[in-house]
């Protein structure tokens, strides 16, 4: 219903912002816009439910790294080998775990030499469908993204050169690059393969989706609340939305501020703590949450939207989102039972064996 009023309310303004364009006009085009009206409120209707598609079954792969069932099976490997990381103790894998959704179930991973890292571990299950990656948006592509990890002295501390050496003395390395790539092993066919495997990693359709398709049986009438409450009343349909549930835009939220957050990549001061908005497939499994993983539950994560939102941050910084404080708290167990039926089947991969 929440849904419906939104559209005709829409409808409305769409109408008389047409009747005012048109008041100077004839009689015909003026019915031909009240038509237009109709037809536009009409398909709004229908096209209010795609504010939640389902994920696609496949991601397009870029031109110059087309998926072939040889380089996913060598991104896999990759993905599992600690041999990735300096002191060979972290492979991908470490952090995002296939059994924990593509996470790890901690506010923050230990990294190179066992040191927390300073930002949540987001699972990588869908992550190909985001145009940014990293909670501040610093790769454009997965293949972009991947030498990142494996670089980085906090993460996995390893030299692309001695990487590339250290691989290229693995004779079923060295032939899996050959027929893959034509090459030897190379830090862009790390990349490539490593992308070309995690392209694969979408979950399946969630109770959620099935609800949105027609099966009213899907949903129980506390998720429905809080599916309607989430598009609706609750407001988090405005960022959390598309097929990732997020718009890929940069807000600040908190919970906390020690991360200048997407400031440290562009240097705008109007950026600072402000983080990508994350998808919510799967979200039930991906805990703790938020950027620092400092809010452990998702009950934690919608009472703190409820009433735990500051109204500034420091230096005096505007939040993007204001806390509910005239909703009431009766309302956040609907909402995180909305949540958890977000939750499609995660693709079941086994650790490969290596060469
Ligand atoms: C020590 C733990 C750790 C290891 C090892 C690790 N990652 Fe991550 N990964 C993270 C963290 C933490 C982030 C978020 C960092 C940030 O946003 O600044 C992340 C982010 C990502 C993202 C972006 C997801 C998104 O939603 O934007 C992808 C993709 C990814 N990692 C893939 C990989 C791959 C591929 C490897 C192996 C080459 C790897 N990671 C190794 C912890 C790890
Ligand atoms: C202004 C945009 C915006 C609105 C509105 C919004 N969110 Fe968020 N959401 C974000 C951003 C950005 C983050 C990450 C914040 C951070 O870590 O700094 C986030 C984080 C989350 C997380 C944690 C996910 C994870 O993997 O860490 C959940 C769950 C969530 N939001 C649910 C909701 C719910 C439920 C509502 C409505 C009550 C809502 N959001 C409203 C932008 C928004």
């Amino acid at each position: 219903m929440q849904l419906l009023a939104f559209c005709w309310i829409d409808g409305a303004h769409l109408k008389v912002t047409a009747a005012r364009n048109h008041r100077a006009a004839g009689v015909l085009p003026r019915l031909l816009a009240a038509a237009t009206v109709v037809w536009l409120a009409a398909a709004r209707a229908i096209a209010a439910e795609p504010q939640l598609p389902p994920l696609p079954k496949s991601v397009a792969s870029p031109q110059d790294n087309p998926i072939t069932a040889a380089k996913v099976e060598l991104g896999k490997q990759l993905f599992f080998d600690k041999r990735l990381s300096g002191d060979n103790t972290l492979s991908c894998a470490s952090c995002h775990q296939p059994e924990r959704a593509f996470a790890d179930g901690l506010a923050r991973s230990p990294g190179a030499g066992g040191k927390q890292l300073a930002r949540n571990t987001p699972t990588v299950l869908n992550a190909a469908l985001f145009k940014k990656l990293f909670w501040d948006g610093r790769a454009s592509s997965l293949e972009e993204q991947a030498l990142q990890p494996i670089q980085s002295p906090d993460e996995m501390n390893q030299d692309l050169d001695e990487l590339e050496r250290e691989l290229a003395a693995v004779p079923g390395y060295r032939k899996q690059f050959q027929e893959v790539f034509g090459t030897g092993v190379t830090r862009q066919g790390i990349a490539q393969a490593l992308a070309a495997f995690q392209r694969t990693l979408l979950s399946g359709p969630s109770p959620v989706d099935r609800y949105l398709a027609g099966d009213q049986s899907a949903l129980s009438p506390q998720a429905r609340r809080g599916l309607e409450l989430f598009m609706g009343d609750a407001g988090c349909i405005r960022c959390h939305h598309g097929p990732l549930l997020s718009d890929g835009k940069f807000y600040r939220v908190g919970p906390t501020f020690d991360d200048r957050g997407l400031a440290t990549i562009t240097g705008k001061q109007d950026d600072v703590y402000k983080f990508r908005t994350p998808s919510l497939r799967n979200v039930a499994e991906t805990g703790p949450y938020m950027h620092d993983g400092s809010l452990a539950t998702l009950t934690d994560v919608v009472t703190y939207y409820y009433r735990g939102i500051p109204f500034t941050a420091p230096g005096g910084h505007a939040l993007d989102v204001a806390p509910l404080l005239e909703r009431s708290f009766d309302e956040i167990p609907d909402l995180v039972t909305f949540l958890k039926a977000l939750s499609g089947e995660v693709p079941k991969i086994e650790p490969p064996t290596l060469p």
